[in-house]
């Protein structure tokens, strides 16, 4: 802290809401700063569960303020469905306690009704989008088209928007042989949302630039991650938002010059969910065996992610471009019990090695891993507290990851609660 930033280092599903609902212990503000309800973020507390879409991770953590900022896409339907989950398990959320950005962009009914349409329309070169209208909300945003969460208490302005946009994409949705929306319906909900929402809106930027002033503690929850960044990530099978900690500035309002931690979120294998290049996937047994012991099924889609292992010319790029101070090292239980463990070192393009991560998707679908291979080990490691507990297979494939990577590994989790993990 002041402030911190936590980022994926892979394709998303890294476990960054683990990292960061420990590490918003010592947080008084929690923020989101890009995408929206396609995230999926598990925490378990005292082995209860607990899946957030929207609201920041540091709503489970009593004393601690969550933002969404301006970067975030909001879909108040399920603004609305999480806070009445979150009241019934536990944790009612007054305004006081969930700030939203005055200058997030809403999306709205026909922004998923596009995500569907273009992506059967993509047929075979479809991204594998969770359906959650996010590229289509932030096209309108960059379009100059986009509907914010202070348009909504203008009310002429937003039923003229509102209804010229429905107009607008239903004459795309017709083109792409898909039914139309209700703009009258929309904006009747965007109507009986407006009182609902009001007491959480901020203007969140001079809110958080106060805070800092004020010498509070700000840890950023980012989402995705750096490989679907939509800048810096494996475009175009990446997610439309800049997830990478590069979007910290534009999607909060936090000045640059305040951020003084930056910590990667790598799991000790690789998954991804959705279509796109993935060099070091392990489509085999292994990965099979993966996927079964690391539960990895979407948080948001339910989809079974794809599963493969540790890909360091992935992480060395996001550890670079994010300058991150460290690594957080998830799920290395899971990989206990295999025969042997790999990490992809370089790739083999068309008999040329390749250290750094390649622009283009057809390089990056040519890529080859270069593996190196280490021993696996054995045993429960849930229970393990300092490093000195873990295996010795364990602790050097940990080293590895760190020598490869480029970053120290300063955590380690070992479990999904909260108390399961070490430092280092
Ligand atoms: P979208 O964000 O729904 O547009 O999806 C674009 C791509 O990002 C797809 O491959 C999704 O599977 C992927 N994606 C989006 N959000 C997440 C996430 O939270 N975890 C993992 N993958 C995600």
């Amino acid at each position: 802290m002041p402030v911190t930033c936590v980022v994926g280092a892979q394709w998303g599903d890294e476990g960054k809401a683990r990292i960061v609902d420990l590490l918003s212990g010592d947080a008084d503000l929690v923020v989101r700063y890009q995408g929206g309800a396609n995230t999926g973020h598990t925490v378990v507390v005292n082995g209860k569960t607990v899946k957030l879409h929207l609201i920041p991770v540091g709503v489970l953590r009593e004393g601690c303020v969550s933002v969404v900022g301006n970067g975030c896409v909001l879909d108040l339907k399920v603004l609305f469905e999480e806070l009445e989950m979150l009241a019934r398990s536990g944790y009612p959320v007054d305004p006081a306690r969930l700030r939203v950005s005055d200058r997030a962009h809403l999306v709205l009914p026909y922004h998923r009704a596009l995500d569907a349409a273009y992506e059967s329309a993509r047929g075979a070169g479809r991204i594998g989008t969770t359906g959650r209208g996010i590229g289509p909300c932030y096209s309108d945003k960059v379009a100059y088209k986009g509907i914010r969460v202070c348009d909504l208490f203008d009310d002429p302005s937003l039923e003229a928007r509102v209804l010229s946009n429905c107009e607008e994409k239903n004459r795309h949705l017709g083109a792409l042989g898909a039914p139309p929306v209700d703009a009258a319906a929309a904006l009747a909900d965007l109507r009986a949302s407006r009182d609902r929402v009001a007491p959480f809106v901020e203007d969140t930027a001079a809110f958080l630039r106060d805070a800092i002033a004020a010498g509070s503690r700000l840890l950023c929850e980012g989402a995705q991650a750096v490989l679907l960044d939509v800048d810096h990530g494996t475009y175009p099978y990446v997610s439309a938002s800049n997830a990478s900690v590069l979007g910290v500035p534009a999607g909060s309002g936090i000045p640059p010059r305040a951020i003084t931690r930056i910590v990667c979120v790598a799991k000790a294998y690789a998954t991804r969910v959705g279509e796109g290049p993935f060099p070091s996937e392990e489509t085999g047994a292994e990965g099979q065996r993966i996927r079964e012991r690391g539960r990895e099924f979407g948080t948001t889609t339910g989809r079974p992610r794809r599963c493969g292992w540790f890909d360091a010319v992935a992480a060395r790029y996001s550890v670079s471009l994010c300058d991150a101070d460290e690594i957080a090292l998830t799920k290395l239980d899971i990989l206990a019990g295999m025969e042997r463990l790999r990490i992809c070192t370089a790739y083999d393009i068309g008999g040329r090695r390749v250290d750094r991560l390649p622009a283009d998707v057809g390089s990056l679908r040519a890529a080859k891993p270069v593996w190196k291979d280490f021993p696996g080990f054995e045993g429960d490691l849930s229970g393990c507290r300092n490093i000195a507990d873990l295996p010795a297979g364990a602790r050097a494939f940990v080293d590895a990851i760190e020598r490869e990577a480029g970053a120290p590994v300063r955590l380690v989790s070992v479990g999904a609660d909260r108390a399961q993990y070490l430092t280092r």
